[in-house]
């Protein structure tokens, strides 16, 4: 069973010492309710322990650590105390979970466990992208607390996926009282543990530089990533890690937590006098303020907890295991995706129907399977200046209209697949001109623009459904199989005219809650659509928008080099298979590099593969490419999609060479990816350690005679072939023999 609660007395967990016990298969966290107030305390979160009683961690019975042996120093009990969800403004002093400002002006807050249940599976969270499980793949425990001096219920929901090594939390309030209550912060989870001289792993970047890894020593005092742009951004990401100092790949322990949201978050450490470390998780509490009348309730989206203690690599596979099993959802979430050919760097809005169509001719003979029109068709989108919001086709462009140029490509043999930016509108289109009041702005003052355009008020009903309509009879009217779903800018400048003033602040949120809600509509309509999510690249690559859609845009990033570190901090958590990723023409957009046509396949091949070029321009010889690539595409995406994935070497470390590999399940094939980057000179040797291999099976290489042993490969290692030059790449295919 994935929780076990050990009631120690009648009453359930009304006395001392009360323990709950979530087990998974190598990992147990472990919560005591202590103290005549009932507080719930963090115990203990690690490699599994046979024990379930070690509460005494907490030293609930000795004077002077418990109110209850020593009142005159109950503040110092509260700042000292591991929370399990910390409140405010009652002696803890650190940075808590939840903030509330009551009718009274007061802030205090703080929580005592009132009753619990545990049931099988895992409910819903209304409105909010989470992960699923069906009975018998987790478990639930439902802890209620309650703070009775403001009458307010808080529900902490725990799930225990069992297989997965993984442990999701999330928060749901209700106001019993009798007045509004005001949330000004609610987190989605804690830990606090002792500091074992952790480092700390973040995620970090910028447009074209999405999701690089950092990693730095922590130190006392307060340590955040977090997003006020609405969404989670280029800059930083919604995880952190923490992890003990000889951690690597492939030993040591890691500790980390991933939030399922796509907007507004923090992720914080904070290391106090007592050399313990606080981690919370959740919605960013700046420019956050939820009224929540009498009976209203208030759900927080879900973050996962996941220890390793097999190093990074450990944490990384339970993240890809747990999001291909348990959050992506669909037709395509199992299903190798259509080869597809995206006409934006190939034309950027200077595009019609013949040319589409020419790309189209020259894509299917050479296997691609797939055409998706990217931004320009609609309007007088002539430029990225104009025209968000008048999503009718432009027929001086698509001559002919939408079905005939979807029905030629059919009939080619191709799929295809459209584009939109739905929660956009620009100042220069027929829908600002007759609905400026659409647009997110705070009276009185001119919003700044982003890329020329602002964000649409989704919070109003009416705009949703205008959007989802607009983008729906798109879809109803020619054979599209295909959206990807794109968002340019940041939000600024919140404010919605139909808000009352006193919900001004839940704006932030109510915007991805309407989101969520448009893109729940699209998928139940469209069940056999493949959407593709985008944020001016990687801006809005999450867990919540991987719910929706089982792919994402990595970067406007397509140059084969700076892809190796976007994707390598990319792959450190998600699945392989939701990496969106292209070759592209070179020099390349972006940085000006030209590699090899070969290297950027191998690169793309990562990710979902397709291809973002003129087909119709591009030289001979790389067109010639392309079918082999494509071929290599079909043999390998079913184990890079469905594989464990490895981390050999990386590039962003040793600054040369880049290797990663991906293991089947039943271990019986691998794929290794190596690429040489810069080459240097008179290098003795470059072997690279395989891993993941069952040390007792043979495996051959492809191409070559002898066999070895997965335990000579992993412990020897091999040699990697010399490359000539800079950007070589090369695969290696092993499958196993005995
Ligand atoms: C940003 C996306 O990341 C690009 O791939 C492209 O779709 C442009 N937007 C179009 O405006």
């Amino acid at each position: 069973m994935g929780i076990k609660h050990y009631d120690c007395g009648p009453q359930n967990i009304h006395s001392a010492k009360r323990i709950f016990k979530l087990d998974t298969q190598n990992t147990s966290y472990i919560m005591a309710v202590v103290d005549n107030d009932n507080f719930l305390g963090h115990v203990y979160y690690g490699s599994k322990l046979k024990d379930y009683d070690v509460a005494y961690l907490l030293r609930t019975n000795e004077a002077p650590f418990v109110p209850s042996q020593n009142e005159r120093d109950r503040s110092s009990f509260m700042d000292s105390f591991p929370a399990e969800y910390p409140g405010h403004g009652v002696g803890d002093c650190r940075d808590g979970c939840i903030g509330v400002l009551s009718q009274g002006g007061h802030r205090g807050v703080n929580l005592s466990v009132v009753s619990h249940k545990i049931y099988d599976g895992k409910p819903e969270l209304t409105g909010l992208p989470a992960t699923f499980g069906r009975q018998r793949e987790c478990t639930t425990l439902e802890i209620e607390c309650a703070d009775a001096a403001l009458g307010m219920e808080v529900t902490l929901l725990y799930t225990v996926f069992e297989n997965v090594d993984a442990v999701t939390r999330s928060v749901h309030i209700k106001n019993a009282s009798r007045q509004d209550i005001y949330l000004t912060k609610v987190l989605s989870a804690c830990l606090d543990m002792d500091n074992k001289d952790f480092d700390r792993m973040t995620l970090h970047g910028s447009w074209a530089r999405e999701r690089h890894i950092q990693r730095q020593k922590i130190g006392y005092g307060k340590y955040a990533v977090s997003s006020l742009r609405g969404e989670p951004g280029h800059q930083e990401h919604p995880f952190m890690a923490l992890m003990t100092e000889e951690t690597t790949q492939d030993v040591g322990e890691v500790y980390a937590v991933h939030f399922v949201y796509s907007g507004n978050f923090i992720v914080q450490e904070e290391v106090n006098q007592f050399d313990s470390v606080r981690l919370t998780v959740g919605i960013n509490p700046d420019d956050f303020c939820w009224k929540l009348a009498p009976e209203e309730c208030f759900q927080a989206p879900e973050a996962v907890l996941t220890y390793s203690e097999n190093g990074i690599g450990g944490m990384t596979r339970t993240f890809h295991d747990l999001y291909r099993n348990h959050l992506i959802r669909g037709e395509y979430r199992d299903k190798k995706r259509p080869v597809l050919i995206n006409n934006w760097e190939a034309t950027y809005f200077d595009f019609n129907t013949d040319k589409l169509i020419a790309i189209a001719k020259q894509a299917t003979g050479l296997g691609i399977e797939m055409l998706v029109m990217d931004d320009g068709w609609f309007g007088n989108r002539d430029s990225d200046n104009r025209a968000l919001g008048d999503w009718q086709v432009n027929e001086e462009k698509i001559k002919g209209g939408l079905n005939f140029l979807v029905e030629e490509v059919n009939k080619l043999g191709m799929k295809f697949g459209i584009w939109f930016e739905p929660e956009m509108i620009s100042p220069d289109s027929d829908l600002y001109r007759s609905h400026p009041d659409w647009a997110i702005a705070i009276p009185g003052r001119k919003a700044s623009l982003a890329r020329n355009q602002l964000v649409l008020d989704l919070t109003r009903k009416e705009v949703r459904d205008y959007v989802y309509e607009c983008v729906a009879k798109i879809l109803r009217s020619a054979n599209i199989e295909y959206v990807k779903w794109d968002m340019n800018r940041p939000l600024s400048d919140i404010g919605s005219v139909s808000l009352p003033a006193d919900r001004q602040g839940e704006i932030y949120h109510r915007y991805v809650l309407a989101l969520y809600e448009l893109q729940d509509r699209l998928v139940k309509e469209f069940p056999y659509l493949l959407l593709e999510n985008c944020s001016g690249g990687g801006a809005r690559f999450d867990p919540g928008m991987l719910y929706y859609s089982p792919q994402i845009w990595c970067s406007d990033d397509t140059d084969a080099v700076e892809r190796l570190a976007i994707q390598e901090g990319t792959a450190l958590i998600y699945p392989l298979s939701t990496m969106g990723a292209h070759v592209s023409d070179c020099p390349n957009h972006t940085v000006g590099r030209t590699t090899p046509f070969e290297t950027r396949g191998y690169v793309a091949l990562t990710g979902t593969f397709g291809y973002e070029l003129d087909v119709t321009k591009i030289a001979q010889e790389e067109r010639n490419m392309i079918p082999e690539q494509i071929s290599m595409y079909h043999k390998y995406n079913d184990l890079i999609r469905c594989g464990d994935y490895y981390r050999i070497a990386s590039y962003g470390e040793n600054h040369l060479y880049d290797c990663y590999e991906v293991v089947s399940k039943d271990k019986k094939e691998a794929l290794v990816t190596y690429i040489q980057v810069l080459n240097c000179p008179n290098y003795h040797s470059r072997r690279i350690y395989l891993k993941g291999l069952d040390p007792h099976m043979k495996y051959r290489i492809e191409g070559e005679k002898e066999a070895y042993y997965g335990d000579t490969l992993m412990k020897a290692g091999f040699q990697t072939e010399k490359l000539w030059g800079d950007f070589k790449g090369r695969l290696y295919h092993l499958k196993a023999i005995l």
